[in-house]
C-alpha cells in the first residue's frame, strides 16, 4: 500500500474542495448519471488527481464529482478502475483509500452485472447482501498498514445490514421491486461460459460481476459502511439461448436510470433522517 500516493491525491482533492465529503458512491457502468444530480458540482479528472490511472472503459467518465445530494456531501466516482483494465488491485482501490482519507465514512457502491439467479430479469436491482471473491487475490495482499485497518479483517458482514435494511424500507416506501443477493466477483473481462455460471449458482451466486469486491474489501478494512447496489443489466451465460454483449449492459442501465437515480437519492435523503 502506498501511503504516499494516498497522501498525495488526498492533498490535490483538498486543494480544490470546500467541503469534505461523508458519502462515497462508487457508480457502476451506465450509472454514472447519478453524479449529473450533484448540486454544487465540482469536477476533478482523475487524470489531473496525483497517483491516479485513467479509466478505459466505454460508459465510464473518469472524474470525481464532490457536492451534496439531498442535503449530504458527496464524493461520486463517474468511472471506476477495474482489475481487467490490467490495473493492480492497489490502484483498483486506490480510490476508497483517498475517500477514507477524505472523511468518507458511509459508501454506496453500485454496478451492473449479470443475473445468475433464473429468478431475475434484465433490470431489476439487487441490494447486495454479501459476496464472493472470485478474483483469486485480494486487494489487502503484502503488508499491512496497521493506521488503516487490521491484518486479518472480519469479512461477516461486509454490507451493512443496518443500510440494507434502510435500502429496503426506501424500497417499499418508493413502491421500487429490489432484490437481495449474493455478488459474484470474477476478473473479466470475458463473461462467464454457462459451465461457469452453473458453478456460480451451485455456489450460491445470485449476480457475477467484474469489479466492487476489491472495493469493498479496501472499505470494509478501513471501517467504511457499504451499501451495494446491483443493476442486473443482462441474464448470465447459458440461461438465454442469446450471446452477451456489452451494448445489452449499456442498454440495460440506460433502461433502468430513472428508477435506479430516484431509488438512490431517496436512500441517501432517509440516511439523512429524511
Ligand atoms: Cl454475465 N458477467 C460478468 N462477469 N460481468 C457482467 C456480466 C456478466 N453482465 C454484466 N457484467
Amino acid at each position: 500500500m502506498d501511503t504516499k500516493k494516498i497522501q498525495a491525491a488526498k492533498q490535490y482533492i483538498h486543494s480544490k474542495i470546500m467541503e469534505a465529503p461523508d458519502l462515497g458512491l462508487i457508480l457502476g457502468s451506465g450509472l454514472g448519471v447519478l453524479a449529473d444530480e450533484i448540486n454544487n458540482a465540482i469536477t476533478i479528472p482523475y487524470s489531473d488527481i496525483p497517483g491516479f490511472p485513467k479509466s478505459t472503459v466505454a460508459g465510464h467518465k473518469g472524474q470525481l464529482v464532490f457536492g451534496d445530494i439531498e442535503g449530504v456531501q458527496v464524493v461520486a466516482m463517474q468511472g471506476r478502475f477495474h482489475y481487467y483494465e490490467g490495473y493492480s488491485m492497489e490502484l483498483v482501490t486506490l480510490p476508497v483509500r483517498v475517500m477514507k482519507e477524505l472523511g468518507v465514512q458511509t459508501i454506496i457502491v453500485t454496478n451492473a452485472a449479470g443475473g445468475v439467479n433464473t429468478s431475475y430479469q434484465p433490470g431489476d436491482l439487487m441490494l447486495i447482501k454479501d459476496h464472493i471473491n472470485f478474483f483469486g487475490t485480494n486487494p489487502l495482499i503484502g503488508p499491512n498498514e496497521e493506521r488503516y485497518g487490521p491484518r486479518f479483517p472480519d469479512m461477516s458482514s461486509a454490507y451493512s445490514k443496518k443500510l440494507l435494511q434502510l435500502a429496503l424500507q426506501v424500497a417499499d416506501e418508493e413502491n421500487i421491486r429490489v432484490r437481495k443477493g449474493v455478488y459474484v466477483g470474477m476478473t473479466g473481462p470475458t463473461y462467464e461460459t454457462p459451465a461457469e455460471i452453473k458453478m456460480v449458482r451451485s455456489f450460491g451466486g445470485d449476480a457475477v460481476g467484474m469489479s466492487t469486491v476489491p472495493e469493498v474489501i479496501v472499505a470494509k478494512h478501513s471501517n467504511i459502511e457499504v451499501l451495494g447496489i446491483t443493476c442486473i443489466s443482462n441474464m448470465a451465460a447459458g440461461i438465454l439461448d442469446q450471446p452477451l454483449t456489452h451494448d445489452e449492459v449499456i442498454e440495460t442501465t440506460e433502461m433502468v436510470k430513472l428508477k435506479f437515480l430516484s431509488f438512490v437519492k431517496a436512500i441517501v435523503r432517509k440516511m439523512n433522517g429524511g
